[in-house]
């Protein structure tokens, strides 16, 4: 899918019109100013119900033999961008199924932010709505098979801003969609193999570096945890290293969890739903494809990623609970649990990224505890920081992005729950006491001073179900969010 910018219909080709209205508004005025012709605004909107993404399907217009989509923006007041995703959502999975192949796309007023971040929001948003993962069945889905090739955003900006507004839209978009691509792969594809293969291409292609530590050599850099997670799997565990941009500077490093499947090991999950656990790795993907994005953006920053890629599996190697493991620093883990593996190898991963890179920040994504999932559900992100000054530009980030996030804290009293009778720590605090907050307190016993952002996305990175704004599967939750935040700095 091209999308380009337009300030007259009569310059691109189409076939479907999306006239995006407001509730109240006449279809006609827009109409007539942009095609100069008039509609018949009683016969086009007979059967329409204006709400926030309802769509309509109309023809036969007076002279006018195209489709047009008519898209419910709900209350001009109340409009926002959430509501605009949604409706861009909405409006994609409704052509999906009819066989057109270019569309004008009529972009409507919101003087609510500057035209350009709203033009490649709508650029984003198009190319994150239209996403699909087909790649495991035959044959390819109708919805597919009839490509949008083009769509024309119908605006007044037409300078050079614009248009790379609309190029840098599509190119966090197509991140974004990489990222649930990684996620949405089954496990049996999406090993930690796979994952540094992937990161390599990216690398080569867009110019950044990537080295890649294989399990001997994990193991001889002394990240114990890691090494105690992965070896209970016969796909070796892959610590993939990646470096972007101007190295003098101290980097910011980005960490995230790259568990390809966690079925808990040895302390083994409930098989319910535990296919889901393919996914343990979107912190992961999402390192990856904010490396994408920035290098593709070009942005002027020195980024460190580190992911550790590995699977947790049981068997006669497995790590057993109740077995101690050194970390990188040298600390001792009594691990009581085996399935609170995340937190182990992001600590050797933190361990190892204070050791060689001198990080002025990390920020950290992970899948790490169903308890957030409990705390915040599936559309907030449970936030924790060791600072309080970066949480400013993470919610004006998240405001645009849609990428929602909550506050929580890291009680340092409950490190008390981490304390082990022979060892540093215990890799779990007490059940159902505050899960998350001590899943993070573990972390931050490994950061140190360092300032840290943990982002657990254990709720956010997948959904079950369909949204609004969002087809089933892996959600890609955090890439834009970073990239805009990084922006800002
Ligand atoms: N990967 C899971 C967390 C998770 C749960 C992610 C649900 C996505 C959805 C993590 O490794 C885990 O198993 N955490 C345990 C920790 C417990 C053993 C202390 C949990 O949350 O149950
Ligand atoms: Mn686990
Ligand atoms: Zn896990």
């Amino acid at each position: 899918m091209q999308i380009y910018t337009t300030t007259s219909a009569k310059k691109a080709p189409f076939d479907l019109i999306i006239l995006p209205l407001f509730l109240g508004q006449d279809p006609n005025e827009i109409f007539k100013k942009h095609f100069g012709e008039s509609l018949n605004a009683d016969v086009v909107t007979k059967d329409f119900k204006n709400k926030t993404g309802s769509t309509q399907l109309v023809y036969g217009m007076p002279d006018f033999k195209k489709r047009i989509l008519l898209l419910g923006l709900g209350e001009s007041k109340k409009f926002n961008f959430e509501i605009w995703r949604q409706a861009i959502q909405s409006a994609i999975n409704t052509i999906l199924n009819i066989p057109i192949e270019n569309v004008i796309l009529i972009i409507p007023i919101f003087k609510a932010l500057d035209i350009n971040k709203y033009l490649e929001l709508t650029a984003f948003s198009l190319v994150f709505s239209a996403y699909r993962f087909n790649e495991y069945k035959h044959p390819e889905p109708e919805e597919v098979t009839t490509k949008i090739k083009a769509v024309y955003l119908l605006t007044k900006a037409s300078g050079s801003r614009a248009k790379k507004a609309v190029v840098q839209g599509v190119m966090i978009g197509t991140a974004v969609n990489s990222a649930r691509d990684l996620s949405n792969h089954p496990a049996n594809i999406a090993t930690p193999s796979h994952l540094a293969k992937h990161a390599y291409g990216l690398a080569k292609l867009n110019k950044f570096s990537c080295k890649i530590l294989d399990a001997n050599q994990i193991k001889q850099e002394g990240m114990g945890l890691i090494t105690g997670v992965g070896q209970g799997s016969a796909e070796p565990a892959k610590f993939i290293i990646l470096e972007y941009g101007n190295k003098k500077q101290p980097p910011i490093v980005l960490v995230g969890k790259g568990l390809t499947f966690d079925s808990g090991g040895v302390s083994i999950k409930p098989s319910e739903k535990m296919e889901e656990m393919k996914y343990d790795m979107a912190g992961g993907a999402d390192v990856i494809a904010i490396f994408e994005a920035a290098s593709r953006l070009k942005l002027s920053l020195h980024l460190v990623g580190i992911v550790p890629a590995v699977e947790n599996l049981p068997s006669g190697t497995a790590t057993r609970p109740g077995d101690v493991l050194t970390a990188h620093n040298g600390k001792t883990v009594e691990v009581i649990n085996t399935d609170a593996e995340g937190r182990m190898v992001l600590a050797d991963t933190i361990s190892y990224a204070k050791k060689y890179y001198n990080p002025k920040l990390i920020l950290e994504y992970s899948t790490l505890t169903g308890a957030i999932v409990a705390a915040l559900g599936d559309q907030l992100t449970g936030y924790f920081s060791n600072t309080e000054n970066l949480k400013k530009s993470f919610i004006l980030a998240s405001k645009f992005t849609g990428e929602n996030f909550w506050p929580m804290p890291l009680e340092e009293k409950y490190n008390e729950q981490l304390k082990s009778q022979i060892a540093d720590f215990k890799n779990v605090g007490e059940k159902g006491a505050g899960g998350a907050i001590t899943a993070a307190l573990f972390l931050q016993n490994f950061v140190g001073k360092t300032p840290w952002v943990h982002f657990d996305i254990a709720g956010t990175a997948w959904t079950t179900q369909s949204k609004p704004h969002l087809v089933a599967g892996a959600t890609g939750w955090g890439v834009y969010l970073t990239i805009e935040f990084l922006r800002n700095l």
